[in-house]
């Protein structure tokens, strides 16, 4: 059985006793819950490949609680770096980098580079610290579902599985971090999230983004993107309409054409609907995506709750931060997207 437990002194420091007896801790972090072990121990992190039942080739996050940890990880970690990271960290960002000798393989997968994120959640950098060793984790889902972003969603697929879950209620952001390769210039975007390529753009001339990331058939550069994605056990399907009216015939169609389907709608404030439901969940305005970005994966997992076949979302605009929640929207939905103009 695991425990979820509150992040008190005692708790925390017998978290820390796991993690250097090589046991998975999942913790909360600003974006999504991690599913913790000790980043330098082969033992630890190849049991979290087990728990999440995770591809072999997909690396994984080192988490830090400061760059003195980050000294000993990379190489070329110059103040050109340094300040640009800062405008950044703590935070949603992680960043690719030349590795050093003393990470295992078992982290980066045969890589010869890692990948490193300052989390700004307070109890995440408390609880590295005092472990003393950086932190690896991916996101503490089974490998392929919405990630987990409230304690009860990393118990539904952790159960039995990992020894404890510290509960830090739900993460503020919702969705995971930008990955950012800065092995050579321009930085390049390997998986939108959080920030931005407008946001780095204030501190650097030129940003790329990866060509997997806006076409098919090209492979990506951050192994993980290539697979089965953020989906729900209900079919996922996507409506993206700029006016708010089309959206709602849209769904009131596919409402009638489904008569015998259990359907769930995840719907902007602004759209009304005609229709009675139970299983109406709601975005939040279209003019805040933060709101939405925060509530997309927990609302997948409650319709899996609730039972629902189908589940219809209204997609946002894909600009800013837009982009990253529409990426993975369209992979829940396995591409399964309909755009209204
Ligand atoms: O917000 C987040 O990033 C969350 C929280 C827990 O920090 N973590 C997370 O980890 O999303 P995960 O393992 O679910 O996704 C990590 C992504 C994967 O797509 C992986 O392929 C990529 O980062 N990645 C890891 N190391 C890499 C490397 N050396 N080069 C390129 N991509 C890398
Ligand atoms: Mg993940």
């Amino acid at each position: 059985m695991t425990e979820i437990l509150k992040p008190t002194r005692e708790n925390i420091e017998k978290s820390t006793k796991l993690i250097l007896n090589d046991e998975i801790v999942a913790i909360p972090t600003e974006t999504v819950y991690g599913l913790g072990a000790n980043g330098l121990s082969d033992v630890a992190v190849s049991k979290i490949f087990k728990a999440k039942n995770r591809p072999q080739d997909n690396p994984l996050i080192l988490h830090i609680s400061d760059y003195d940890m980050m000294e000993n990880l990379v190489y070329e970690l110059s103040d050109e770096i340094k300040e640009f990271l800062n405008h950044f960290w703590p935070g949603p960002l992680t960043v690719v980098m030349k590795k050093k000798e003393i990470i295992p393989d078992a982290v980066s997968c045969g890589l010869d580079t890692v990948a490193i994120r300052m989390p700004n959640n307070e109890i995440a950098r408390s609880f590295i610290k005092q472990c003393g060793v950086p932190i690896a984790a991916p996101s503490a889902n089974i490998s392929g579902k919405p990630s987990p972003t409230t304690a009860e969603d990393v118990f539904t697929d952790m159960n039995g599985k990992i020894s404890v879950i510290l509960d830090g209620g739900l993460c503020n952001i919702g969705i995971e971090s930008t990955v950012l390769d800065l092995t050579k210039k321009p930085y390049t975007i390997l998986r939108p999230g959080f920030y931005t390529k407008e946001d780095f753009l204030k501190y650097e001339d030129e940003i790329l983004i990866d060509d997997a990331i806006v076409t098919e058939n090209t492979i990506p550069k951050s192994p993980g993107q290539k697979y089965k994605h953020y989906a729900p056990k209900a079919k996922v399907v996507v409506i993206s309409a700029k006016d708010r009216k089309k959206s709602s015939i849209e769904i009131e169609k596919i409402i009638k054409e489904n008569k015998d389907l259990k359907i769930g709608i995840f719907k902007f404030d602004e759209t009304f609907l005609n229709v009675e439901s139970e299983n109406i969940l709601s975005l939040g305005s279209v003019f805040d995506l933060r709101e939405m970005s925060k509530i997309l994966f927990r609302g997948l997992r409650e319709f899996d709750e609730n039972n629902v076949d189908l589940i219809v979302v209204e997609g946002c605009d894909e600009k800013g931060l837009g982009f990253s929640i529409m990426n993975r929207l369209k992979k829940s939905a396995s591409g399964n997207i309909k755009y209204i103009d």
